[in-house]
């Protein structure tokens, strides 16, 4: 293992009911509320009026910016600070999924910040305060809810960056009510299951000595999400499953897998390129270029991608090559994620190859990436090439 710090100050609140907790955790933070959220699901599913009552009876004053969009705009995080900065907001509460809670990020540190937000995304700057910011997730997914990570769209320049500020940008709380999740439809289901398995295999792939606990909780939350998310596509509305599939998507990604390493985090990168320009689902892409990355990789370590197809994929190891065993957990996983319903090629969203060069270029805009197999543009060509 590498020598490592962990500390996650994020308060995580979950179960049902939990809402109710709003009441205890807003008011140390201040009366001034402005409150971010999406294109309207929290409306039709009644949690917009469940948030806004337990505001009224805290007195607070409340402001509100609605719209974020999926794959959220620096354009939106704009407008959010200059209500911060015009109204002197105390307090931002996201309600929503990873888009608005991300976008909520990027207005809390520019509300304390007299240049462009665009300078913390683009890594011109580091931010060294926010304003603080709570969140009600709605949808399992990113695991925004408890890291300090936010993801930002210009879409003028097509460019899309991760990025963020521990401990600045770190949710003081979030509530996590599984009932909040039940309508998520099930196409944003498949992706959120598509997700946080991938922040795993980001994850999992690795080029550091002994992390056997670490492997084995990679591969619990692997073999979990497995096991509830077809069960889960059979009943959007069981409590049970989206419990499951909630806790999951937070620990897949807040910082309890990394321990002791560094992850991968190459497919991601690759995403936001494709979606910078396509503005198609963060996990549709991912579904869509993992299996080729792997294969891509595979020769890196090929007893990772062997255990992963073992003790995950139950890959029968008998009689085969390491890489035999290997290329077959690969195939495992497309199929998985094939029966879900998830993407399986870039033209299923009618992207063809006129862009790979622009999209490998943006890829490199910090130069060279990937921890566990550093690429360059040439190679995210490949890749690409083998994802159309
Ligand atoms: O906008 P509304 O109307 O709320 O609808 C949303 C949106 O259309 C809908 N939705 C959310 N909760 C719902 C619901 N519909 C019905 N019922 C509910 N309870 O779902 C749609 C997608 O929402 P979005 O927030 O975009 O999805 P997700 O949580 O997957 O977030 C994706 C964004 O997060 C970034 C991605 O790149 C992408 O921009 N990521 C952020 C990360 C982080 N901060 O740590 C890591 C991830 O790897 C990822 O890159
Ligand atoms: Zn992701």
């Amino acid at each position: 293992m590498q020598n490592f710090t962990y500390h996650n100050p994020t308060k995580l609140i979950f179960g049902k009911g939990q809402l109710e907790q709003l009441k205890h955790e807003i008011p140390q933070y201040g009366k001034k509320v402005l409150v971010v959220y999406g294109g309207g699901s929290i409306k039709r599913n009644g949690i917009y009026d469940k948030v806004m009552s337990i505001l009224k009876e805290l007195e607070c004053e409340v402001f509100e910016l609605a719209g974020v969009e999926p794959n959220p705009r620096l354009s939106t995080a704009h407008k959010g600070i200059d209500i911060c900065k015009k109204e002197g907001i105390e307090f931002l509460l996201a309600v929503g999924g990873g888009s608005v809670i991300d976008c909520t990020k990027a207005i809390a540190a520019g509300a304390k910040y007299d240049g462009d937000v665009w300078d913390f995304v683009s890594r011109k700057k580091v931010a060294e305060d926010a304003l603080p910011l709570g969140t009600v997730l709605t949808l399992a997914a990113t695991g925004s809810e408890m890291n300090a990570g936010s993801v930002i769209t210009n879409w003028e320049t097509k460019e899309k960056y991760g990025w963020g500020s521990a401990p600045h940008t770190f949710p003081k709380f979030s509530i996590l009510d599984p009932e909040h999740t039940f309508s998520v439809p099930r196409d944003q289901t498949i992706y959120g299951i598509v997700d946080m398995m991938s922040h795993v295999f980001e994850q999992y792939f690795h080029q550091v000595d002994n992390t056997p606990l670490q492997d084995r909780m990679c591969e619990g939350v692997l073999r979990t999400v497995i096991e509830t998310a077809p069960k889960l596509l059979d009943n959007l509305e069981s409590y049970e499953h989206r419990e499951t599939i909630l806790y999951n998507g937070t620990i897949a990604l807040n910082g309890m897998l990394q321990m002791g390493y560094r992850g991968d985090w190459a497919t991601h990168n690759i995403e936001h390129a494709v979606s910078a320009i396509y503005d198609i689902p963060h996990a549709g892409g991912l579904a869509i270029l993992f299996p080729n990355w792997m294969k891509y990789t595979l020769d890196e370590n090929v007893g990772r991608f062997k255990q992963l197809a073992v003790r995950v994929f139950d890959v029968c190891e008998e009689g085969k090559s390491d890489r035999e065993v290997a290329l077959e957990g690969i195939e495992k996983l497309r199929e998985f994620w094939n029966s879900l319903g998830a993407p399986n090629r870039l033209a299923d969203y009618d992207i063809d190859d006129e862009n790979i060069e622009v999209m490998a270029e943006k890829t490199v805009a910090f130069g060279e990436f990937g921890n566990f197999k550093t690429l360059n543009k040439e190679d995210v060509v490949e890749i690409l090439k083998a994802s159309l």
